[in-house]
């Protein structure tokens, strides 16, 4: 049994113990009816405590059963019947208190949560709407405006601003937090019941409150439903009575429940807790990450400083001289000084950080870490340089990786001795922040080496997944193949304005176009230079043209758009529109104009195309993998699943159909096998 009653003292103890996180199964459900009707037909009972074993309170619904029909007893029913019953209940919430979870919470009379826990109402994250009285009751405890943040940003928050919104009654320790709370529920118990908030009204806000909630809320969703549509239901809820409000929310959760945002949101959801633990290193134990080197401090090597450190490993960096060592320190201590500012970490533990960490020349000082990443330039023979003396200061143990983008991790550790310690960890920029890790094996890369790989992801909090060797690896292949698609477009008629527009539209952090001013041209272009002189074709007419130009971006005051105050100005740049003309007299196309979504369709459909290819080459595991990449590495727009994800909602046959069309356009590749076998 999910669910256990207990009476001692006066106080049914309701314990639900379904691991992992407590989820609200059906027999969860069921075990809390049967639950209310033992305490409340138990003479003895005065009152009840609801709480939960293992490491968590109720972590929400059972995110399995979404895909089922919805199965007696529903929740809001179960809520009504904790809420109605006869014995008063107390929840006590330790771990987290999330979606269905806090709901449940909300059909108590009181509510304690243990410091350290965290509360909220993650459902829009999940593409859907609390379904169990989230939107209904929140705004009867906290009032309008607490309601509104926690219910339409997802994010949880601690039980010390959980019991300065009213969310909790009070926090107690975790230290014999039973004992607290049955205290505490003895002395509530002297003093009148709370009403239920079932019974409650909500003081309804103006119009311009909810004009302004609106604006916020869509600008922060993306495209995504979900958001808006949680507040919409706020909305109802703070004018209508219990009953309607609690009938319009549930009619938006089932609605939302069989949505394509919401399925594609549990895709990630899935994807990203098996990406973590690969099937194939079940059983091998990684090697010990006690402590890390790093070789070169520039913007990789600092970044990937922070991100060891952060995740409590002590770095020692190398650089190639005393001037450059000191540009490293500078830069792992501007990265610091800039979360300080922002108000994300204490001086004083930032000064904690920076005593794990020392730089220096040599090399010498690297022989008793676990783990060397090297971030130098992107050019094999200083690579294979560093990797030769990092040969002879560690011993054969010590885990090996470069961050390289380009290069093949074959040639930079060839011939060098104990190959199987050796793989590629490609982090990105700002690899403090970014979540996104490629862990790239070689072909000699021993098992637990890759094992150890996934290990540190796992300890920095990155989101790792196993790519193979090409140009680019997953990403960087696929992001080649977009800026390609996008500068087709501009030869076919269209303006970066409108590219970049019409991509934001779906749904990307930025276009293309604007991504590139932010990042500089010439990091592309110089990429390009080396592609070609492996041999490979690069086309960027009108991106080299630029940057022939002088024109890089946002650092020269120009680049696809002018700049002015670090603003980008309207209207086509002459400089661009030239360098198209000029591109356009290279390589003729026919233009026209275009609408948003032809546009989004040159851009995707090609990805999706790549992203099949990668697949059946064996690059990617799986497009799940590929989807992961794109979301936590280029700003793809989390609630359209990834381009695989999206590919499938539209339908694969769909997508060949119209990759056929754009190819005979001349503006796309024909579809190739692994895409044709997915449709
Ligand atoms: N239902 C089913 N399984 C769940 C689950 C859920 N709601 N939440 C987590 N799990 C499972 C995971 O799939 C994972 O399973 P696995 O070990 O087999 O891979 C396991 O629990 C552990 O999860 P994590 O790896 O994520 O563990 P963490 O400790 O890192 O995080 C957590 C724990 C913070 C609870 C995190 O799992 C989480 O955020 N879960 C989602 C919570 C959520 O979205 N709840 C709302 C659901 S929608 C809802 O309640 C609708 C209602 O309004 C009607
Ligand atoms: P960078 O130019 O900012 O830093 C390189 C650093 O390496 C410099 O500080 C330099 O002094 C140091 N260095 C050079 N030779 C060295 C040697 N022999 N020994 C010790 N240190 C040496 O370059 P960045 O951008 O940090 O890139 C580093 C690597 O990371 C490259 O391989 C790059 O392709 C890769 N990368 C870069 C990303 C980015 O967005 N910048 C993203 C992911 C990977």
């Amino acid at each position: 049994m999910s669910v256990s009653v207990e009476v001692a003292g006066g106080i049914a103890q309701v314990v639900i113990d379904n691991p992992p996180v407590n989820a609200l199964s059906r027999d969860v459900r069921a075990g809390l009816i049967e639950a209310v009707r033992t305490a409340d037909a138990d003479p003895a009972v005065r009152a009840v405590l609801l709480r939960c074993a293992g490491r968590t309170f109720v972590a929400g619904a059972d995110v399995k059963e979404f895909d089922l029909p919805p199965m007696e007893p529903h929740l809001p029913d179960v809520i009504a019947a904790v809420e109605g019953a006869g014995k008063p209940w107390l929840a006590l919430i330790h771990g987290n208190a999330l979606g269905g979870g806090m709901e449940l919470a909300l059909g108590c009379r009181w509510r304690l949560a243990v410091a350290g826990a965290k509360l909220g109402f993650p459902e829009v994250n999940l593409g859907i709407i609390p379904g169990a009285g989230g939107t209904v009751r929140t705004p009867r405890l906290t009032g309008i405006e607490a309601a509104v943040e926690l219910v339409t940003s997802g994010k949880p928050v601690t039980a010390a601003r959980a019991a300065e919104i009213g969310l909790v009654d009070a926090v107690v320790d975790a230290e014999d937090a039973v004992a607290a709370a049955l205290a505490w529920l003895a002395a509530a118990l002297a003093r009148p019941l709370p009403v239920a908030l079932s019974a409650r009204s909500v003081e309804a806000p103006d119009a311009a409150f909810w004009a302004a909630a609106e604006a916020r809320v869509r600008k922060a969703a993306r495209g995504a439903a979900a958001p808006g549509e949680a507040l919409a239901s706020l909305r109802h809820a703070a004018g209508a009575g219990f009953a309607e409000a609690m009938a319009f929310e549930r009619e938006t959760f089932l609605r939302l429940r069989a949505s394509d945002e919401a399925a594609a949101l549990r895709h990630v959801f899935h994807a990203e807790r098996a990406a973590p633990r690969p099937a194939e290193l079940n059983g091998i134990t990684p090697r010990p990450l006690t402590r890390v080197g790093v070789i070169g401090g520039g913007t990789m090597g600092a970044g990937i400083a922070v991100a060891m450190l952060n995740a409590g490993l002590p770095v020692r960096m190398v650089e190639r001289d005393a001037e450059a060592a000191a540009r490293g320190l500078g830069n792992v201590e501007k990265i610091y000084r800039e979360t300080v500012a922002r108000g994300r970490m204490s001086e004083a533990a930032m000064a904690a950080r920076l005593a794990d960490f020392s730089v220096g020349e040599s090399y010498e000082v690297l022989g008793d870490c676990d783990l060397v990443i090297e971030g130098v330039f992107e050019d094999l023979e200083v690579k294979r340089a560093v990797f030769a003396r990092l040969a002879e200061v560690c011993g054969p143990e010590t885990v090996l990786a470069t961050n390289t983008s380009y290069l093949d991790p074959e040639a930079i550790y060839a011939g060098l001795p104990h190959p199987e310690r050796f793989l590629g960890l490609h982090f990105f920029s700002p690899a403090h922040v970014m979540k996104l890790l490629e862990i790239v094996p070689t072909g000699a890369t021993a098992p637990d080496v890759l094992a150890t790989g996934f290990a540190l992801a796992r300890l920095a909090g990155k989101m790792p997944v196993r790519a193979g060797i090409c140009d680019g690896f997953i990403g960087n292949r696929i992001l080649k193949l977009m800026r390609v698609q996008a500068e087709r477009l501009l030869l076919a008629g269209s303006t970066p304005a409108e590219v970049d527009a019409a991509m934001r539209g779906f749904g990307m952090a930025m276009g293309p176009f604007e991504a590139q001013d932010l990042s500089g041209l010439d990091i592309a272009a110089y990429q390009r230079q080396a592609a070609r002189a492996r041999g490979q074709e690069s086309f960027a007419p009108v991106g080299d043209l630029l940057v022939a130009a002088g024109r890089l971006g946002r650092k020269t005051g120009g680049g696809w758009y002018d700049y002015e105050d670090g603003k980008a100005q309207p209207g086509l740049p002459l400089a661009v529109g030239a360098s198209i003309e000029a591109a356009r007299a290279q390589v003729p196309a026919k233009t026209r104009a275009r609408s948003a979504e032809e546009i989004v369709d040159a851009i995707l459909l090609p990805m999706i195309n790549e992203a099949a290819q990668i697949v059946g080459e064996g690059i990617a595991s799986s497009g799940a993998d590929v989807d992961l990449v794109k979301i936590h590495g280029y700003g793809f727009p989390r609630h359209r699943g990834g381009p695989v994800c999206y590919g499938r909602s539209i339908g694969f046959a769909t997508v060949v159909a119209r990759l056929e069309a754009l190819q005979a356009e001349g503006l796309a590749e024909a579809p190739c096998a692994e895409l044709r076998a997915w449709a």
